[in-house]
């Protein structure tokens, strides 16, 4: 194996969040989210599977931070269950599920591996939900007071801090189309603005708080592209870029919506609101998995909508076309809008895995992958993008939202059955392209 040669401070990680492996959902205090309820409608997930026991890393956090090690992984993401800590999502706190994450940073740390504690990964206590969730301003208040227990717990310990992972996401998903978590139709405009300025409360409570910390937002970046190479597909290719791409990282970091979005959000802000989003930032996250098409609907309340991939293009086991050239694109085009450090803080492959009979997994899909996409960041920094790190989703295979446990995304296999964990093929790629030589 030949790898590229990677600036010495470059820093490999991979990446988590709470619902999809920590398990114990219904112990030590912990509330509901609203992951937990949407699994138990029927229906929405496959198989019906739900998070309860997911990977038990709330039990095996220890054999798992030890894997890590192992694979001389240098960096972890995760996110804390904010209804793990404030079942209630506000007011008293529950001390087991502080301890959990005490636990967690402290063997990290123990091991050499950076902590980088993402606020928000899509699961809100239930209980604000049924308060409006973030179709209520007063969810600023609720994420303030989150982020400062969190702030206050930990920032003797972690210093790399994210607010949301992929705000479109939840947004657009949850609240739009109804199709992920809490399935329920709210103003999804309001959704786009309380997110955003609650970004901008946790920015300012996390640097009061921890003066020495390094915050960053993580945005899902896709390219966006026009099915067909019209007119009105290009049109609707940019629209989709305003609402998919732009609609949190542009307020966030630049002050303003983007401009087809400006008018629509008028009427929900308040005076000096933009000034309240737009908090001085240290690095900016991007998530990275493929492209998205567009093309013009005149039926669509937006006047868009996705469209199709190129049938001939490669497929990943989630559908999705394989184009590493757009991940160079995209932090290029990152790097020029928003001039700041780059972390890729999710890029990878749902693969098909499988046992063999010598008990191993050979995903040469998922190296492929990784391999074409690690030199597609190279060339973007030669090109000039500040990238500093690249972390995989996943560390472990995993619950995967509306996909329950059927595709699998990790380094790490897991056998759920029995919660063994068995390194891919890929993890050893991984870890030897961490320990190759520097620049
Ligand atoms: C991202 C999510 C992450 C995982 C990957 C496959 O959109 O942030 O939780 O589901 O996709």
């Amino acid at each position: 194996m030949v790898f590229d040669c990677w600036p010495r401070q470059f820093i490999w990680g991979v990446s988590t969040s709470s619902y999809q492996i920590e398990g114990a959902a219904h112990q030590d205090g912990r509330g509901d989210s609203v992951w937990d309820v949407y699994c138990r409608q029927p229906g929405k997930v496959a198989n019906g599977d739900t998070g309860d026991v997911a990977c038990d890393h709330y039990h095996r956090y220890g054999e798992d931070v030890a894997l890590m090690q192992d694979l001389a992984i240098q960096a972890y993401r995760f996110s804390v269950a904010w209804a793990r800590v404030l079942p209630q999502g506000v007011g008293a706190a529950n001390e087991p599920g502080l301890a959990f994450y005490d636990r967690l940073i402290d063997s990290l740390l123990a091991a050499n591996i950076e902590p980088w504690l993402c606020l928000y990964h899509w699961d809100l206590p239930q209980t604000l939900e049924n308060l409006g969730g973030w179709a209520n301003r007063d969810s600023v208040a609720w994420f303030a007071e989150y982020a400062a227990l969190v702030a206050r717990r930990y920032g003797d310990r972690v210093k790399r801090f994210a607010t949301f992972n992929e705000p479109s996401i939840f947004a657009l998903f949850g609240y739009g189309f109804g199709s992920n978590a809490p399935g329920v139709p709210r103003d999804y405009l309001k959704v786009i603005h309380h997110v955003n300025l609650a970004h901008g409360a946790a920015v300012d409570t996390l640097r009061a708080l921890v003066p020495a910390s390094l915050i960053g937002g993580i945005h899902n970046r896709q390219p966006s592209l026009p099915e067909c190479d019209t007119p009105e597909d290009h049109a609707a290719a940019r629209l989709l870029d305003d609402y998919w791409n732009r609609c949190f990282p542009d307020p966030q970091y630049l002050g303003c919506y983007p401009s087809s979005l400006a008018q629509a959000m008028e009427p929900i802000q308040q005076a000096g609101d933009l000034a309240r989003i737009c908090r001085p930032m240290d690095w900016f996250g991007v998530n990275f998995y493929a492209p998205v098409y567009a093309r013009a609907d005149a039926g669509s309340s937006l006047g868009f909508a996705l469209g199709d991939a190129p049938a001939d293009l490669p497929r990943t086991a989630m559908g999705w076309p394989i184009q590493p050239q757009a991940l160079r694109d995209e932090l290029l085009r990152v790097h020029q809008c928003y001039r700041l450090p780059i972390y890729v803080m999710e890029n990878g492959i749902a693969t098909d895995d499988k046992l063999d009979e010598a008990g191993r997994v050979l995903d040469q899909q998922r190296i492929d992958y990784l391999q074409a996409h690690t030199q597609a960041m190279r060339n973007a920094m030669t090109a000039g993008a500040d990238v500093r790190g690249y972390f995989v989703w996943s560390l472990l295979d995993n619950f995967e939202w509306t996909l329950g446990y059927t595709r699998r995304f990790g380094l790490v296999y897991v056998d759920y059955p029995t919660q063994r964990r068995i390194p891919k093929a890929s993890a050893d790629w991984y870890s030897k392209l961490i320990q190759a030589p520097r620049d």
